[in-house]
């Protein structure tokens, strides 16, 4: 079997944002507590937070983190999070049915984010509050001083505000499950009102406003239209959300879900354009992809998790190197969509559905699906080049005409460097690759990183790793062309740069 592929240097996409290698943290779980904070633990610096972990999401390289939620969010007051510990009171999550103590609320997610090097984004409850909520904070976070709320924050030792500038208006509103879950109607209105108040506290912000929580929502794409209608002028992006799973056991169907991604993102950027035209706007929206991975392995053992723990293990997914692989499509497809998707989450970055795993009192390990994510946010920079693809094809139980090679690439003017990542579908043969490099001369090979384990179910855990890159060495380039083998079921990073 074959796949070529072509690449000119002249032919862009767009420029990578790089909020599109964002993760979450959400208060669900272990995420926040013995996930990034855990006071007592062996590794804690003096704010308790895990330096172990902190290490892990550095070598993410995670430009923006989103939080508090997610459903949490919906719920929540900000209030009881912030200012002296012994005052704050416990509560009762209902969306995830758990006890939140708040040790842990806003400024320490600033203090964090600080000490990982990376940007805030953060949710305002829309489900249970509204736009007073919404004004207090954003004074609270942002306001410099002589207020209520700034001086409240000064109080609480943070002299500079925050200066938070991705926000995000409620979370999954469409979802019944939703605290305070509203009609598109509803939605749009509210979101509207509370951008509007928002942006003239501080003008600076961006907002995004919720989409569909998945494309087999009802109200999908009606959703789209009703809120965009309604609060266009006031939003920047629309969020879209996406978990996919193997529930069927069928590999060739599962790796092949990146194509519902890609048509969910080209029926979004539709609706964003229509609205555009009605209004006869100048104005682009673009797409926030904030929640997406792979959710369903933990789906049963969350049913038996009594209520009202202190951060239970919830959603712990633990991994497979074909759940790797998905990502792996999953982050091709939105690169190949850089001009529209300016920011994605991976959902989410600590123990809950997440690349980093730890143990309480004990160690923190890297799942089969951080290493996709990795290759990508650290080599993937720069500009998404248009890659033509020539390969065989492959029809699934729910999908026809699946390639069974998904590619892009990029390509760093400054560094003069260029990566290439693919992933062959193929569970049962390699592939030969060709890549024509147009404009590329004097490049050479860097290397050919490849991530492959012989059984689709293999899982790392806290004793080892199971799954994690290695070398090919095969891998040349003569004329312009690149030649190689590309496993059966892999993902593949191949870095090029040019020779000085
Ligand atoms: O990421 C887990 C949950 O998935 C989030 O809380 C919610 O927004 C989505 O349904």
């Amino acid at each position: 079997m074959k796949c070529k592929m072509t690449i000119n240097k002249m032919f862009i996409i767009d420029e990578v944002d790089e909020r599109i290698y964002g993760s979450f943290i959400e208060h669900l779980g272990r995420s926040v507590y013995n996930g990034i904070y855990e006071v007592n633990h062996k590794d804690s610096d003096g704010n308790g937070f895990r330096k172990d972990v902190i290490g892990l999401v550095k070598e993410l390289n995670v430009p923006i983190v989103r939080y508090p939620g997610g459903n949490f969010v919906s719920g929540y007051n900000w209030e009881d999070g912030v200012g002296p510990k012994d005052k704050r009171p416990r509560r009762l999550d209902i969306a995830w049915k758990t006890l939140e103590t708040n040790e842990f609320g806003t400024n320490e997610f600033v203090d964090w984010a600080k000490e990982v090097g990376t940007e805030v984004m953060m949710t305002v409850n829309l489900g249970t509050r509204g736009i007073d909520d919404a004004r207090n904070i954003i004074e609270y976070c942002n306001h410099p001083s002589g207020t209520f709320y700034s001086d409240l924050r000064i109080s609480h030792g943070y002299k500079e505000p925050h200066n938070i500038k991705l926000w995000c208006l409620g979370n999954e509103m469409d979802g019944e499950w939703q605290i305070g879950h509203k009609t598109a109607y509803e939605y749009g209105r509210i979101a509207s009102e509370t951008g509007r108040i928002m942006k003239i506290i501080d003008p600076s912000i961006e907002l995004v406003l919720c989409g569909s929580s998945n494309t087999s929502m009802k109200t999908f794409g009606q959703w789209e239209e009703t809120v965009l209608d309604l609060a266009y002028n006031e939003i920047d992006y629309i969020s879209l959300h996406t978990y996919y799973g193997n529930r069927n056991n069928d590999a060739e169907d599962f790796l092949a879900k990146s194509i519902d991604m890609d048509e969910f993102i080209k029926s979004v950027v539709a609706v964003c354009d229509h609205t555009k035209a009605k209004k006869r706007s100048k104005k682009k929206v673009n797409l926030s992809f904030d929640e997406w991975n792979v959710w369903f392995h933990s789906n049963a053992s969350d049913d038996e998790q009594a209520s009202w723990q202190i951060a239970p293990p919830l959603l712990e997914d633990i991994y497979t190197f074909e759940d790797a692989l998905l990502v792996g499509c999953m982050l091709i497809t939105m690169l190949n969509h850089a001009d529209r998707i300016k920011i994605a989450c991976l959902a989410q970055l600590v123990n809950v559905i997440a690349p980093i795993m730890t143990e309480n009192n004990g160690g923190a390990w890297r799942q089969t699906i951080f290493y996709p994510f990795m290759h990508a946010s650290v080599f993937g920079r720069g500009k998404v080049l248009q890659s033509v693809i020539e390969c065989d094809k492959y029809d699934s139980k729910s999908f026809s005409d699946v390639p069974y090679v998904t590619a892009t690439a990029t390509y760093k003017e400054d560094s003069n460097e260029l990566t290439i990542f693919c992933v062959n579908r193929n569970i049962k043969d390699g592939i030969d690759f060709e890549c024509r490099l147009e404009n590329f001369e004097d490049y050479k090979v860097v290397e050919h990183l490849v991530l492959y384990n012989d059984d689709l179910k293999a899982k790392n855990s806290v004793l080892g790793e199971k799954v994690m890159p290695t070398r090919c060495e095969n891998t040349f380039l003569e004329n312009g062309i690149l030649n190689t083998k590309l496993n059966k079921s892999s993902w593949n990073v191949i870095r090029l740069k040019k020779i000085t």
